[in-house]
């Protein structure tokens, strides 16, 4: 199949009523680890690239990387999407490389820090979707702020102090036209979430809730969703790591969000760690090594796993067959004669 706009994987997510994974990648073997989970268990899939992973493996060996996989995997639905684009010029460039959607997250102003105003974060998202819709890609904005930092991206902090108001979802949604929409509900980005198992204290899954109550066909979005498995640290840590010890999103909180309109799901921390893991106890029980391969092998099926368990746990598996792709030159007459809907149903509070 070609590469195939995100917006078509969330509106198919959205009839059968189950959730994709977004996993972020930077490298051969990261999409390589993704495309056999897929292929595994039957599941269309979102392969995101943040601007540190374009500017890591360079714009033109990811995609390059990610047509290979398009054609080498027929079967599988599959969109390359922009993951936290700070700018219009950041998802301008994406779109003519070739993604297939791209996010501007508009939350943040353009240094990925600091908090942007909601008239700032409309007026780029709206600028951001004006571009990409006639050219058949899909936008996702975001509204409200996930908490942490990592490698430089988020404002820091629990990812409680800027959670995303339902009625500023709602004008967000109408001003902007955007396909999917990011929610701030107490996650955070990177390994370090929270201190104990999450309770609605942190997590606030209530505000899903009341924002797919108000928006109730508007493709939802979670980001920091990784769930930080105890198996995983403990695997990183035995082989000489050391993390402190931490707890993720628990995939039933997940998927309480999928049953309240989330589609798309954000998952790379728990790739980076099942990773690390692996290379690590290589180097420790087998010193001798020095193939990249004796390492990277055991690494790429550590990732398979756990994107293989996550895909089954979303909802996704079994799904690539259910829809034959639609073109981007398609996509972008949707968007022109109004069948994909940009405007979104409000349901009254
Ligand atoms: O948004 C966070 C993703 O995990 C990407 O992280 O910016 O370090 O590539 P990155
Ligand atoms: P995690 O750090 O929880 O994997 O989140 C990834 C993410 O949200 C990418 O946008
Ligand atoms: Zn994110």
């Amino acid at each position: 199949m070609p590469l195939v706009s995100t917006r078509q994987l969330l509106d198919e997510a959205a009839k059968g009523g189950y959730g994709v994974g977004a996993f972020n990648v930077n490298n051969m073997e990261q999409i390589q680890a993704i495309m056999e989970a897929a292929k595994e268990t039957n599941s269309p899939v979102i392969i995101q690239a943040s601007r540190g992973a374009r500017a890591y493996a360079q714009d033109k060996y990811l995609y390059h990387l990610m047509l290979a996989a398009a054609e080498l995997y027929p079967e599988i639905p599959l969109a390359m999407h922009l993951d936290h684009g700070n700018s219009y010029e950041t998802c301008v460039s994406a779109i003519e490389l070739g993604f297939t959607s791209v996010m501007m997250d508009g939350s943040l102003q353009p240094d990925g820090k600091t908090p942007a105003t909601f008239e700032e974060n409309v007026a780029v998202t709206k600028k951001v979707v004006d571009y990409a819709h006639p050219r058949g890609i899909a936008v996702e904005g975001e509204i409200g702020v996930l908490g942490g930092v990592e490698d430089g991206h988020g404002a820091g902090g629990t990812g409680l102090e800027h959670l995303t108001d339902p009625d500023q979802a709602v004008e967000f949604a109408e001003r902007t036209g955007v396909d999917s929409l990011a929610v701030a509900i107490g996650t955070s980005h990177g390994a370090y979430k929270f201190t104990k198992k999450p309770d609605g204290s942190v997590l606030k899954m209530e505000l899903v809730v009341a924002i797919h109550k108000r928006l109730p066909k508007t493709h939802l979005v979670m980001h920091g969703s990784s769930s930080v498995p105890q198996d995983l640290q403990d695997i990183v840590n035995k082989y000489g790591g050391k993390l402190k010890q931490t707890w993720g999103v628990p995939v039933e909180e997940i998927q309480l969000g999928i049953r309240n309109g989330v589609r798309k799901v954000n998952v790379d921390t728990d790739s980076r760690l099942a990773i690390t893991g692996a290379i690590r106890k290589v180097f420790v029980e087998q010193p001798e090594k020095f193939d990249p391969r004796d390492y990277l092998k055991p690494a790429r099926a550590a990732m398979q796993k756990v994107v293989a368990l996550r895909m089954t746990q979303f909802g996704q598996a079994g799904h690539a067959g259910d829809y034959k792709a639609i073109s981007i030159a398609d996509m972008a007459k949707g968007y022109k004669d109004g069948t994909l809907s940009t405007k979104p149903e409000v349901a009254k509070k």
